[in-house]
């Protein structure tokens, strides 16, 4: 018999389909994007995460055979892309503080291509998860050693410093040495180390930790003491003028 839970979601989604078919692939339904107005558009969202997926390959030696960590998933975009553009590869885990995101890419995704898993993890983030555990309490779900490639577009950009050093430092742990992170960030030069929501920048942001931007020289302080190093900075070619980011495991 159907769950209480089951009715709700089959009668919201006849208001607000769950998922939409575009050139071949299964996308969020609209409601349920993360990234801006922009990703509205169908072509718009799956050639981005396509196109993400061309910038792992170039700069993270992408290929079908990588095991890759993408923290802070959302509802597929990187996974969708990797798929349209590779096929499915040896490993993929999503992970994410919103259990929504997991939940969707658990039932849309998963079944069509088995090695893409991913994992809703109950780390606090006052905007996403504001009831959720420390980062510092928090170990990924993965072992030493064992990553190709990890990727966060548009995560750290809303997150405080502490919270990017715990993850560092995870990322440090499961990475293979020499491997490398992608990642966008609000970096700007010659401004204050940290700072949430910085007015007259960009454009005008709503809430906690919308917007988080970091000095460039802080960023790259918070990077080398977890013991990797910036060796691509492409500044503010990506989403809202955040800058795009190769790190690597010394
Ligand atoms: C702007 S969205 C970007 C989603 C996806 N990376 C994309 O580019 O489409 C930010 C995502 O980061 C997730 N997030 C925030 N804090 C996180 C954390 N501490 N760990 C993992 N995911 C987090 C949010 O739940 C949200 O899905």
């Amino acid at each position: 018999m159907a769950t209480l839970r089951t009715i709700k979601r089959r009668v919201r989604a006849i208001f607000k389909p769950e998922t939409v078919l575009h050139r071949g692939q299964i996308l969020p339904g609209k409601n349920l994007r993360f990234g801006g107005a922009h990703f509205l558009d169908n072509e718009a969202f799956l050639a981005a995460g396509e196109r993400d997926a061309r910038a792992l390959m170039q700069w993270c030696g992408l290929t079908a055979d990588s095991v890759v960590l993408d923290v802070g998933c959302g509802t597929g975009r990187l996974a969708i892309g990797i798929v349209s553009t590779l096929g499915n590869i040896r490993s993929y885990c999503g992970i994410d503080v919103n259990e929504t995101a997991i939940d969707w890419c658990m039932r849309f995704i998963t079944p069509h291509h088995p090695s893409f898993v991913f994992q809703y993890i109950d780390i606090r983030n006052e905007r996403y998860n504001p009831s959720g555990l420390k980062s510092a309490e928090t170990r990924l779900p993965l072992q030493d050693s064992s990553v190709d490639v990890i990727s966060l577009y548009s995560v750290f950009s809303h997150m405080r410093s502490g919270d990017v050093c715990a993850y560092l430092e995870e990322f440090r742990r499961i990475l293979k040495p020499g491997h490398k992170i992608f990642l966008t960030a609000f970096v700007e030069e010659g401004v204050k180390d940290e700072e949430e929501n910085p007015s007259g920048y960009q454009r005008e942001w709503k809430g906690s930790l919308h917007c988080m931007r970091f000095s460039l020289s802080f960023f790259r302080s918070l990077v080398e003491a977890s013991g990797m190093e910036i060796i691509f900075y492409d500044h503010g070619t990506e989403t809202d003028g955040q800058s795009a980011f190769v790190l690597q495991r010394r």
